[in-house]
């Protein structure tokens, strides 16, 4: 059956379908709350049940605790309506023109960037518009109905002639990453579904931006800096970049341009496992760099993507030191769900 969902917040209703989540409902309806992995695993959807019941879903109990079902909440990735509901939760964005489609794609072009991490650059058809955020994600769709997700590394302004950046990270085992190292050459074709998320540019210009990246978490960090920049090149971020070793950072160089070409532009990069006596920057884990550059975390807004473990580090450790739970942006690159 249909229910209708209604959310406190602004007096919307929108209606799901049999057996849709309350999440794919909402972005069916062109409208964006709150989301990162859509599998039950990171929390970011996590909001209130005003009233009626749902089915919550399969997730990870430390995403939504038995406590917090028991205090009202749910995660609207999973949660599917057994009649109609009342939730409350913030409306990101409203009104942008975010079609979610499947898409063939070609890879147009494919870059060894690192040992373990490759960039590809996939072309769309030129009949299809595809309109995204910086900073959001697509799903490589493979043929046995698995699906990965990877963040668009490049701004709209710029994917349309390059064609969508992605950075690919090899997970040893994994099950599509080895393919993107072993087998996969220019011209193949594959196909997305996207753009999903809400890991984009949330903030008003005058509040200083800390971002956070682990690992490959800085290709939508990268997209994020690249939009901002272009729209006002005196954002005032401070780039932390979190990686092993050295050739783990495996676009330097781009990240020492940005600090001469932009007046407010800071990066620190921090390694955790340098086995160079050259390396002469910060060494440890990078949320704990992040916490001792700062006094007090009150005043700025945090982006982070990467590692659950990062990202929960970070959470915990920057909370800790006043940062407020509704200036913390983040992509958790959450393992999907094996089959
Ligand atoms: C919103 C979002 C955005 C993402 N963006 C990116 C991105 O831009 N670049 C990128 O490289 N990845 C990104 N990821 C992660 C990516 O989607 C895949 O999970 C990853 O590439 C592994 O895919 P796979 O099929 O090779 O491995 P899988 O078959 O999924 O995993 C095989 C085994 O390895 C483990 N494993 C999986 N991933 C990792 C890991 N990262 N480290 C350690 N162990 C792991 C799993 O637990 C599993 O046991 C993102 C994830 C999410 C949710
Ligand atoms: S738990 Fe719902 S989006 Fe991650």
């Amino acid at each position: 059956m249909s229910f209708t969902v209604t959310n406190q917040r602004n007096d919307a209703s929108f209606t799901t379908n049999p057996d849709e989540t309350i999440l794919d409902a909402a972005l069916r309806d062109n409208r964006i709350f709150p989301y990162g992995c859509r599998s039950g695993v990171c929390g970011a959807c996590k909001c209130t049940l005003v009233s009626g019941t749902v089915d919550y879903g399969e997730h990870e109990e430390f995403a939504l605790t038995d406590e917090e079902k028991q205090a009202g909440k749910m995660l609207i990735c999973q949660a599917v309506p057994l009649g109609d509901v009342v939730i409350d939760v913030d409306e990101v964005m409203s009104g942008q023109n975010i079609q979610i489609k499947i898409l063939p794609c070609r890879v147009g072009k494919l870059e060894r960037l690192a040992e373990d991490v490759i960039r590809l650059y996939l072309a769309l058809p030129k009949s299809q518009e595809f309109n995204y955020i910086a900073g959001q994600y697509i799903d490589i769709l493979m043929k046995d109905g698995q699906r990965r997700s990877f963040s668009i590394a490049n701004q709209p302004a710029v994917s349309k002639e390059q064609g969508l950046e992605i950075h690919i990270r090899h997970v040893p085992g994994g099950h599509f990453t080895p393919r993107v190292f072993e087998s996969m050459k220019e011209r193949d074709l594959l196909r997305l579904e996207g753009p999903f998320g809400t890991y984009f540019m949330q903030t008003e210009v005058d509040r200083p931006i800390i971002m956070i990246a682990g690992g490959t978490g800085f290709s939508p960090v990268k997209g994020l800096i690249e939009h901002a920049m272009a729209d006002n090149p005196d954002y005032n971020i401070h780039l932390f970049w979190g990686a092993r070793d050295q050739q783990d950072l495996y676009l330097d160089n781009l990240a020492r341009e940005w600090t001469e070409t932009y007046p407010n532009f800071k990066y620190t990069p921090v390694l955790s496992d340098s086995s160079s006596d050259s390396w002469t920057g910060a060494t440890g884990w990078v949320h704990e760099t992040v916490a001792d550059s700062y006094q007090d975390f009150g005043g700025v807004d945090v982006y982070a993507s990467g590692p659950p473990v990062m990202i929960d580090a970070i959470r915990e450790s920057l909370s800790s030191k006043g940062m407020q739970s509704d200036h913390f942006f983040f992509d958790s690159f959450d393992y999907a769900p094996q089959d």
